[in-house]
């Protein structure tokens, strides 16, 4: 038995070994980059370096990044899909490429020191070539394999399908990758010519080494890259299955005292049914997710737009299947004691935000637990409406439109995938295209809208992002000036049309704080102050009294980021004079003078304590 601690252990340990820096986990929240909710791949918090900008680290790191895809979530449930996950990844920025990367791969897979797995077991896919966008066959990768001893027929040569990786955004660095498969098959051994081109089935996906070498731009064509990168991601849950030879990855360790506390809650059994089973596995997924997204260092509090309703529906559903089990109290906040219990010690934001995670739990359960019989008691309305007309006109329905599915949203507060999860256990389906525009509608700032007219060719968009992610600098500090040394920011969202900051403070901003705020931040644009940073340990960060939520859990360098007089060389030392010092990846302006004229648009609550500002720059 190998646990989730030993496999992090290992992992980092050998990379270490490699002479990679191990930096921590970023954020579940993408600093800037508007076009997705979550960090979805070790290698998204990453792209300015991928990209060619210096990381303070050096050239080769390797992290353990926490992440969160949603895509599939309508399989969760079964044996392996989850929306939670860890990736164990290492990179290469312009120094180590194809060989180094494949071959310490394979030594970490089948090293006795390491994972010791049965080379016999593994089998490889690469990159099978595309003639249109003058992208080689990767016979490079192959023979690296073979010259490691694997076999020419467990090597399959697939299309960008399986064998492409990224960008992770709409643009951005991608490449062909090679992929690692274990065999998951009833014999012990594979058959002689299988392989995970073959038999596709009985081998499960490993690792994952990606040669960022294209970048993906705007037109959608692959430009090459000035440096070649190595990116991998080796996913934490499913190792812990195949290397444990677990059923399902409910089993391992940051799961299964999720679903020992279900069965006690609930005194029902894992196993009883497929029913039970899926609820269960719905639970402790979406919990976890949950629990995560809210502590965060940027905690998100449940909502009806982006990842705050991403956060509002996991908890519903979870709450519905809850009450399929028969658990009838709030029990949410009991499962996240858990969640929090099994990461506090690798992600400690998890367990510094425990307050804010179950006073929000605890509210959005009991709002929804208002309205969750009246919910259900409309929806049997519906179905005996539907069972009415057939007797009356033999007039057979069996689609909820979208206008009746709003409803049960707006007044009952039943996410899409309730609706849809119920229509479906009824053999009838929901009109999702109208049930959308409808919401669409309804959201006060949509960011499927946002996104449209970000994709509706604002040339400058990224050039806006930047300047806007430096105006979030001057907001923070000016806030801390206006309002006191307790503002701190609880997050931030940037488009190219507006900012959005999120930060510490009891009450409501009077008009008079928020002109001083908007002087403030246009005084320090006006002086047309140089934007530098400098590169420094967390510990003398903090000393220089930098600003930003950041964790020194490896003695790593970070940037730390000043805006300050406007005739301060590149390299400035942080004194005294600044007006804005921030731990931060960047990128931001040069000079402040660029940005514009600030305003701010709205003040308002997130939460309790959780002020938001949305500003713009004319
Ligand atoms: N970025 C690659 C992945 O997510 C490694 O699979």
């Amino acid at each position: 038995m190998i646990t989730s601690r030993e496999l992090r252990q290992k992992y980092l340990e050998f990379f270490a070994s490699k002479e990679h820096k191990i930096i921590p986990s970023a954020s579940l929240i993408p600093e800037n980059d508007p076009t997705v909710l979550f960090t979805t791949a070790g290698m998204h918090p990453l792209v300015p370096y991928l990209l060619g900008e210096k990381h303070p680290e050096g050239k080769r790191l390797a992290n353990i990044q926490k992440c969160i895809r949603t895509q599939d979530i309508d399989e969760v449930g079964d044996t392996r899909h989850d929306t939670f996950f860890e990736m164990m990844g290492n990179w290469s920025l312009g120094d180590y490429f194809k060989k180094e990367a494949i071959e310490w791969s394979w030594e970490f897979l089948t090293s006795p020191k390491y994972l010791g797995l049965d080379p016999r077991k593994l089998a490889v896919t690469v990159f099978a070539g595309e003639n249109e966008n003058g992208i080689p066959r990767d016979e490079e990768a192959a023979n690296i394999w073979k010259s490691l001893g694997v076999d020419e027929n467990k090597i399959a040569y697939l299309p960008r399908k399986n064998n492409w990786w990224g960008p992770a955004g709409q643009t951005g660095p991608c490449g062909p990758d090679t992929e690692m498969f274990f065999w998951k098959g009833e014999t012990e051994f594979p058959p002689a010519g299988s392989n995970a081109g073959t038999d596709e089935d009985n081998w499960l996906e490993i690792w994952n080494d990606v040669f960022m070498q294209y970048n993906k731009n705007k037109e959608g064509s692959y430009e090459p890259l000035a440096q070649k990168n190595v990116d991998t991601g080796m996913g934490l849950e499913r190792t812990l299955v195949t290397l444990n030879g677990f059923a399902d990855v409910f089993q391992i360790d940051t799961f299964w005292p999720l679903i020992q506390k279900i069965e006690e809650l609930s005194g029902r059994e894992y196993i009883e049914s497929l029913e039970v089973t899926k609820s269960m596995r719905i639970i402790a997924d979406h919990l976890r997710t949950a629990t995560m997204i809210m502590g965060d260092d940027k905690c998100v509090a449940p909502s009806n737009v982006d990842r705050g309703y991403i956060v509002r529906r996991l908890i519903r559903r979870a709450v519905r299947h809850g009450r399929l089990l028969g658990i009838n109290e709030n029990f949410c906040d009991k499962i996240a004691a858990e969640v929090i219990n099994i990461f506090k010690d690798v992600y400690s934001e998890v367990d510094k935000n425990k307050e804010f995670i179950t006073f929000e739990l605890a509210k959005e359960e009991s709002k929804f637990r208002n309205t969750i019989e009246q919910g259900l008691k409309e929806f049997e309305k519906l179905l005996s409406g539907f069972r009415i007309a057939f007797e009356k006109t033999g007039k057979n329905i069996t689609e909820i439109s979208g206008k009746q599915a709003f409803k049960l949203f707006e007044s009952f507060g039943f996410p899409l995938e309730i609706t849809l999860e119920m229509a479906l256990e009824n053999g009838l389906t929901v009109d999702v295209n109208s049930f959308e525009e409808a919401f669409k509608a309804h959201q006060d700032l949509s960011r499927a809208g946002a996104e449209q007219k970000f994709k509706g060719g604002m040339a400058d968009h990224g050039e806006m992002s930047v300047k806007y992610h430096t105006g979030t600098h001057l907001l923070n500090a000016a806030l801390r000036q206006v309002l006191g040394s307790h503002v701190e920011q609880r997050g931030s969202n940037i488009t190219a049309e507006r900012l959005r900051f999120d930060f510490s403070h009891p009450e409501k901003m009077s008009e008079e704080q928020k002109q001083q705020v908007e002087d403030l931040v246009n005084y320090a644009i006006k002086k047309d102050y140089h934007v530098s940073f400098v590169e420094m340990t967390v510990a003398e960060a903090k000393e220089h009294g930098a600003m930003g939520v950041f964790e020194d859990k490896y003695g790593n360098k970070v940037k730390v980021y000043s805006v300050g007089e406007p005739d301060v060389a590149p390299t400035a030392t942080i004194n005294s004079q600044t007006f804005s010092k921030e731990i931060c990846g960047g990128p931001h302006v040069e000079h402040t003078g660029t940005m514009g004229q600030f305003k701010i648009v709205k003040e308002e609550a997130v939460s309790s304590g959780i002020r938001r500002i949305k500003a713009v720059l004319l």
